[in-house]
């Protein structure tokens, strides 16, 4: 299970961005992160992946805090992140293989795990090419395969709908719902609520800086559609409001 709990970060002084942040994820749960552009989701992400230091707080996978046990904590994770700007010169398979290599992967487990892939995402053709002559999809595919090399206990994912094309995104749904399904834990940030209603089991929602809400999406009657929850939450507006002020706009 990811614990985070109490983080509060700043990147420019007196100017917080997270602000006492605390959730969990459980083993096997899919949760989506969701809020307004420029929240702190992907600064929430890149915290948890100890990418960027805390001012306050802590972060733990199960028995690893991830500032005492370091090495043993960024083994159990891997991440998709929203942008591919550094590793444009290599091939596609030269990254896939750096990847595995760091993760320190022997050659046999990592052609277990990538060669479906592979075929599930239809890239083979595209291996042989620098990363930087490929597609924003392609490369956001070649992302996602490497990320799952060490098959992570928590993986996390930016945005990862993003460019991708109909076939990728039932592949990749199909991937967090059976990495689900064998206790592995999901969290990704995603502004595609009808995404996040089919696979999550539940969405937080940001804001200031904070956890705003918490949805389970068992609990939430089918009556109310998770935009008119969303809406509610991040303008502090009244649900039956929120209904006449989309139908004013209209
Ligand atoms: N490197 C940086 N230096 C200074 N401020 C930054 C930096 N990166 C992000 N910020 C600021 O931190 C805040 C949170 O940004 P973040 O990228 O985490 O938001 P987000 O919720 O992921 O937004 P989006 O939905 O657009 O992806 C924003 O105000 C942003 O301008
Ligand atoms: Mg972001």
């Amino acid at each position: 299970m990811l614990e985070v709990s109490g983080l509060c970060f700043h990147y420019q002084p007196h100017v917080p961005v997270l602000n006492d942040l605390t959730f969990s994820v459980s083993d096997g749960e899919i949760v989506g992160l969701s809020g307004k552009n420029g929240v702190g989701k992907t600064t929430t992400l890149k915290l948890i992946l100890g990418l960027l230091p805390p001012e306050k707080g802590s972060v733990r996978l199960g028995n690893c805090s991830l500032y005492l046990h370091p090495m043993q904590y960024r083994k159990q994770i891997n991440y998709v992140s929203d942008s591919h700007d550094i590793y444009n010169n290599l091939t596609g398979k030269e990254y896939l293989n750096f990847i595995a290599d760091m993760y320190e992967v022997p050659s046999e487990t990592r052609g277990k795990i990538y060669t479906p892939l592979i075929k599930s995402f239809q890239v083979e053709k595209y291996l042989s090419s620098p990363v930087k002559k490929l597609s924003h999809g392609t490369k956001q595919k070649i992302a996602i395969m490497a990320s799952l090399v060490n098959d992570p206990l928590l993986w996390v994912l930016d945005e990862p709908m993003t460019g991708l094309d109909v076939e990728a995104v039932q592949v990749l749904k199909e991937l967090i719902k059976s990495r689900a399904a064998c206790g592995k834990s999901v969290l990704f940030s995603s502004h595609i609520l009808e995404i996040c209603e089919n696979l999550c089991d539940k969405i937080i929602i940001m804001q200031a800086g904070t956890i705003k809400k918490t949805i389970r999406l068992c609990d939430n009657p089918s009556c109310i559609s998770l935009e008119d929850i969303y809406l509610e939450v991040v303008n502090d507006v009244p649900m039956d409001k929120g209904f006449s002020i989309k139908q004013n706009n209209m």
